[in-house]
């Protein structure tokens, strides 16, 4: 992990959802295995940004290391990283249970990962970027460049907040209202809790983050007002 000056903001201090507790590690891993399906997403992820058997791909905020592993099954080596000790060891045993021996888990985030001389062929971050302030998630982005080979792709997928969105007071409160009555009551709490201290931005804001940290946008995609995605070249 790098040694940081003391005016760095502390990414290892969880923020909003903690992902620090073993109860919250186990419960994710759950909730992720019920509502999506990892291994279509890695694949897709794959032809998206052509991953070819010799690539070396970093991911940010691996969790409980499932995107990681899959990943694995389709390139030379997974570096993974998180601040949470308790997902990594989690994802460590996952990775070991499943005979994936190409995937490093590391203890560091955007702004304490050293990757010494080390450049990736692509970084993929999802649902992760969001626990940054704009200007450290600024500087996150110009890492990630500087960790990749020139025209290596950035694959960025997070909650960024549409400018489409006339009056947000209304969209929340109607968000929320028009829930269906069967939905889990934890991840309407989670969601409240990502709007009332998390650092979700806004559509303009990112791309311009990104654009100003050197990488050109390629694919973009944003739904249902809040899930947006960024598939990037590094110019
Ligand atoms: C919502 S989970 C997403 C996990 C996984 N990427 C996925 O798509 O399911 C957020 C994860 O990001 C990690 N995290 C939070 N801040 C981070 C940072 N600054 N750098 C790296 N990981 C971070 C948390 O510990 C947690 O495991």
């Amino acid at each position: 992990m790098k040694e940081l000056p003391e005016w760095y903001y502390d990414e290892l201090i969880q923020v909003g959802t903690d992902y620090g507790s073993e109860d919250e590690v186990l419960s994710y891993d759950r909730k992720m295995a019920t509502i999506r399906n990892i291994p279509k997403e890695a694949e897709i992820m794959c032809q998206l940004i052509n991953i070819q058997p010799g690539d070396e791909i970093l991911e940010i905020g691996c969790g409980t290391g499932e995107f990681s592993i899959e990943l694995s099954k389709h390139c030379k080596q997974v570096t993974a990283l998180d601040i949470s000790q308790k997902m990594l060891d989690f994802a460590e045993k996952k990775a070991k249970s499943r005979k994936r021996e190409n995937v490093r888990f590391v203890n560091a985030g955007f702004l304490t990962f050293d990757s010494g001389d080390e450049v990736y062929d692509a970084v993929v971050t999802q649902l992760v970027l969001h626990h940054l302030p704009d200007f450290w998630k600024f500087i996150a982005l110009k890492n990630i460049s500087s960790m990749l080979k020139s025209g290596g792709k950035f694959f960025l997928k997070d909650v960024v907040f549409s400018s489409e969105t006339p009056d947000f007071d209304s969209y929340f409160s109607q968000l929320f209202r028009t829930m269906p009555p069967e939905t889990d009551e934890k991840i309407v709490e989670e969601m409240k809790l990502h709007i009332k201290e998390e650092y979700s931005t806004f559509d303009w804001t990112m791309k311009g983050l990104i654009e100003q940290a050197g990488f050109r946008i390629e694919e973009y995609e944003h739904k249902n007002g809040f899930m947006a995605t960024y598939l990037c070249i590094k110019e």
